[in-house]
């Protein structure tokens, strides 16, 4: 069977390859998820992602996602404040694995401290949109243990 992750990207991630390039890269979130289905792709794995600003409709899709075998979230600037997102993912009970472009721990005092990361199994930053990459490959490995 092929196995089902689910990608979450919070608030602002709709805006790359225009938000802050310097910080975030030139890459368009559709072209991210573009490479990352096809990396997908060649390890059997089927890839559904969803983007919200809204904190509520990310929970919602939380609350949804125990038909998929795993999921990586982006929960972006509500990373750092949302005990809500962090009870759904709590209440989840799938492999989740939270990826962050930056390297929150160069930047602001704020963005040091994941309200989120404690709800979930591994966490990257810093790798830029190959962190969704490791991400899908410390997955698959996982799923197929
Ligand atoms: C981010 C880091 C957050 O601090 C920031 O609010 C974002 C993006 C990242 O991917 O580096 O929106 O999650």
């Amino acid at each position: 069977m092929t196995a089902r992750i689910l990608i979450i990207n919070g608030p602002n991630l709709n805006l790359l390859g225009k938000r802050e390039p310097e910080i975030y890269g030139s890459d368009t979130l559709k072209s991210i998820i573009t490479d990352c289905k096809q990396h997908a792709l060649s390890l059997n794995l089927d890839i559904e992602h969803f983007q919200s600003n809204d904190e509520g409709e990310l929970i919602t899709k939380i609350q949804n996602a125990h038909t998929f075998q795993a999921i990586i979230i982006n929960p972006a600037a509500y990373t750092h404040y949302s005990v809500a997102i962090r009870d759904a993912l709590a209440s989840l009970n799938i492999p989740k694995v939270e990826v962050h472009l930056s390297n929150v721990h160069k930047r602001e005092a704020f963005r040091h401290q994941s309200m989120t990361a404690g709800a979930c199994d591994a966490q990257l930053c810093g790798f830029g949109k190959k962190g969704y990459f490791l991400a899908i490959t410390y997955l698959y490995e996982l799923l197929s243990e």
